[in-house]
């Protein structure tokens, strides 16, 4: 009897340590998931959206048009516009800040000219992590 007992607080001992190792690690690949979407934002958007998203960005000021706040873009439908922003980013829908279509100002990273897998998986990198910044 006091055997099993033990070995049934061994298996609970054991389920509890490997719910402990194993959620940090789920939310560690959703962290490395984003890290790359905040890095491409880092490297081609900040200048003018700002670090924080917000639309302060070092270039900001030298703008006709103020940079928009990316982390309050609007709804559509209730829904974070994903298939918008992704048009956005890939140069298929124009906005005026940045620049034309032929000459966008973050140059070939987010075009399928030459490497469609990359373009495509930056796309979606960087969508993932504006959707994850945006305050409701
Ligand atoms: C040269 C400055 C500049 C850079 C760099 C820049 N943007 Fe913009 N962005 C703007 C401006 C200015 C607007 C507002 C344009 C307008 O209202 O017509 C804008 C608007 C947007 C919008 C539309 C927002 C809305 O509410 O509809 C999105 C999405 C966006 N930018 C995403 C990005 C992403 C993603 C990057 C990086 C890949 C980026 N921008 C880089 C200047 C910039």
């Amino acid at each position: 009897m006091l055997r099993r007992w033990f070995s049934i607080s061994v298996i609970a001992l054991l389920f509890a340590v490997a719910g402990y190792l194993l959620i940090p690690s789920q939310t560690a690949t959703a962290a490395q998931k984003n890290e790359r979407g905040q890095k491409l934002f880092m490297t081609h958007c900040a200048s003018c959206h700002g670090a924080d998203a917000k639309g302060n960005g070092p270039a900001a000021t030298a703008l006709k048009t103020a940079p928009a706040d990316l982390t309050n873009i609007p709804k559509e439908n209730g829904k974070f516009p994903a298939l918008k922003v992704k048009r956005i980013i890939g140069g298929d829908d124009f906005v005026v800040g940045h620049g034309s279509r032929e000459m966008p100002i973050w140059g070939e990273v987010f075009r399928a000219k030459r490497d469609r897998t990359t373009a495509t998986s930056n796309i979606y990198a960087l969508t993932m992590y504006l959707e994850f910044i945006q305050i409701k």
